[in-house]
């Protein structure tokens, strides 16, 4: 439960410390954590469908469309920058139902919206929501899991964001015929409501906030449940000596009269320490989005009817294209306590490069639509199976401890932004330039990413904090204190 479950410091064998029963527990933890990602990508899925039926009633203009969609993503910005605070203030499991409450008062208001602003009001609480709780759950779910199925755990989140995107699909066609585009919005309103019952009645707090919090006999309580009392002190000895070191540190960079570790976390984050953390971080947050996937899950059924196939069934175009994601997501949950984070990472971006290289050039000179059609699976199956996932594993694994929830904020929040950005140029950019050449550029992102990857990513399966820490600091030449072990 405490990160770095495992005895030996940097061991890969088998976790031994927790029994299946206890595996199992901590596997439903998870679940009910990740539905915070299930809202993230229902609440960003739903409105494609729900916005076809919106500006009808609302008689809204193109700008007005744009902005119901893209309000969202400012929401968000704000939500995963605000998140990092707020969780260490009051605590993992209380910062998810206090979100939980925010997706269902956003939910509500876009609901009963009698008008454009109404709705945008709606909407813009919703982006709250799920910019705090993209930023909260890695951490939350890095802060319960044993090292050795840590990296299946947190790819939860995205297998969660894929769930949710591909129900938001299903709903979208489910009520088309009606018409009710009230109803799609509506059904965010469930996994809400069970995500602050899990909060009130299920989850238990993280280990590692309760003991930096002070807390250490419900962190020793909550892990003896599930080891026994010998591994439990162990590991309660292990995560203090980690955080006493940390606070050492921060006094050493910040000088004795605030060294508490929550509050120093934003500066903290500038420290040479947690620089390369802070700059693996934001790229990679940066290159999920700018690799250009939202402009295939967003537009996808538009630029299908480019391609000159029929175009009456775009919806049912966009539930395909959510089952690949969705599919792959599932194939990458399997690899990632195997192959590892970096080479799945790789790959990723290497066939993403190509593929959408490939799309890009069936635009420009005009290929059939077959071929453009499997290009698009292709880069959507690369990206599902690498970047995707991996890159919310990364976040909940970089960070050291005292700043992780900070650190996740932080990178988060970029991601928003460059999501945001990436949506809003992509129409206007692809009328300048032409859509083939928009996605040659996405391909040139790929591949300068893939350099920066293979140079300064370094692998986090089965490490501790200290050792990640160690292995980011050799990569980029920082001298280190400590020797990593096998660092890569
Ligand atoms: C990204 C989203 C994207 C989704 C697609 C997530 O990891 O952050 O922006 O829509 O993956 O599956």
């Amino acid at each position: 439960m405490v990160q770095g479950f495992s005895r030996e410091p940097g061991t890969h064998g088998p976790l031994t410390e927790v029994a299946p029963e206890g595996r199992r527990k901590i596997t439903r933890w998870a679940a009910a954590i990740a539905l915070g990602g299930f809202l993230f990508g229902f609440d960003t899925g739903v409105v494609s469908g729900a916005l076809l039926y919106i500006k009808q009633d609302f008689d809204l203009n193109s700008f007005e469309q744009g902005s119901v969609v893209s309000i969202l993503l400012i929401g968000a910005v704000v939500g995963a920058t605000s998140a990092g605070r707020i969780s260490e203030k009051i605590g993992r499991r209380r910062a998810l139902g206090a979100i939980g409450v925010v997706f269902i008062i956003g939910t509500a208001i876009a609901c009963a919206a009698n008008g454009y602003l109404v709705l945008m009001a709606g909407r813009v609480i919703l982006g709250l929501a799920v910019g705090a709780a993209s930023a909260t759950v890695p951490v939350y779910l890095s802060e319960i899991s044993p090292t050795k199925i840590r990296g299946r755990l947190l790819t939860m989140n995205q297998l969660m964001i894929t769930i949710g995107i591909l129900v938001a699909y299903l709903v979208n066609l489910a009520f088309s015929s009606s018409e009710m585009w009230r109803a799609m919005f509506a059904v965010g309103a469930v996994p809400a409501a069970l995500m602050v019952a899990a909060s009130l009645w299920f989850l238990p707090e993280s280990p590692q906030w309760l003991i930096s919090h002070g807390q250490v006999d419900r962190a020793r309580r909550g892990i003896a449940a599930l080891t026994d009392e010998a591994t439990a002190d162990e590991l309660i000895a292990r995560a203090r000596h980690r955080i006493d070191a940390e606070r050492a540190k921060e006094r050493g960079d910040k000088g004795p009269r605030d060294s508490g570790a929550a509050d120093g976390g934003i500066r903290r984050l500038l420290t040479p320490d947690v620089r390369p953390a802070l700059v693996v971080g934001l790229t990679l947050a940066a290159v999920q989005q700018c690799g250009g996937i939202n402009t295939i899950i967003y537009y996808a059924p538009t630029i299908i009817q480019q391609t000159g196939l029929n175009a009456s069934n775009s919806i049912f175009y966009s539930v395909f294209i959510g089952a690949i994601n969705l599919l792959m997501t599932l194939v990458a949950i399997r690899l990632v306590d195997r192959a590892g984070r970096r080479i799945m990472v790789l790959v990723s971006l290497a066939l993403m490069a190509v593929s959408i290289f490939l799309l890009g050039l069936a635009f420009v000179v005009g290929m059939n639509s077959v071929l453009t059609l499997l290009f698009m699976v292709i880069y959507i199956a690369a990206y599902a199976g690498g970047l995707g996932p991996v890159f919310w594993t990364l976040l909940g694994e970089i960070f050291p401890p005292s700043v992780r929830a900070e650190g996740s904020s932080v990178a988060t929040a970029v991601n928003w932004v460059a999501n945001f950005a990436v949506s809003l140029a992509f129409l206007p950019l692809a009328a300048a330039i032409g859509q083939g050449e928009t996605f040659w550029i996405f391909a040139g992102i790929c591949v300068l990413a893939f350099f920066f990857v293979s140079r300064y990513l370094p692998e986090t399966r089965g490490r501790d904090p200290e050792q990640i820490e160690a292995a980011l600091a050799s990569r980029f030449g920082h001298p280190s204190g400590r020797q990593p072990t096998k660092a890569v």
